[in-house]
């Protein structure tokens, strides 16, 4: 099985970003856990800060990995193109966050991607990225 994670805009910044909301591990260090754990899995890791590099990257893998657990930082929230790249393809994405946005400021409330993805985890830290590769297996 193939899955991968992308990470949208500031994830790089992880570790660094507002530790009291995004914690301090950064993904990187955390990504090596998560390989541990599921070394039966290929997991593969990809960041952009660019909206069209990560469209670029959902046409790339979307016809043949088995998932795609993306969290698309702000573009959650402002981007029809990510969107429109989902519903393109056929690889199913589950759509993850760290942060619970439904208790943050209004504007993050409102996602463009959760109608067009399988399932969507958020407010678990860093583990909300475990439990979305969790979810594509038996
Ligand atoms: C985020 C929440 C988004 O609102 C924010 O823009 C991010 C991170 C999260 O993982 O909690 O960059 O997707």
């Amino acid at each position: 099985m193939k899955i991968l994670i992308l990470n949208g805009p500031n994830l790089n910044l992880l570790g660094k970003r507002e530790p009291e909301i995004y914690g301090t591990e950064t993904f990187e260090q955390y990504f090596e856990t998560l390989k541990a754990k599921y070394s039966g899995i290929e997991l593969m890791y990809f960041q952009s800060n660019s909206e069209g590099t990560l469209v670029d990257k959902i046409h790339e893998v979307g016809f043949s990995y088995d998932g795609i657990v993306m969290n698309a930082g702000a573009y959650t929230h402002t981007s029809v193109a990510i969107a429109d790249a989902v519903s393109g393809v056929t690889t199913p994405v589950v759509e993850v966050h760290i942060s619970n946005v439904h208790k943050r400021e209004e504007f993050r409330h409102k996602s463009y991607l959760s109608p067009v993805c399988k399932g969507v985890i958020l407010g678990f830290g860093l583990k909300s990225y475990e439990l979305g590769v969790e979810s594509f297996t038996k």
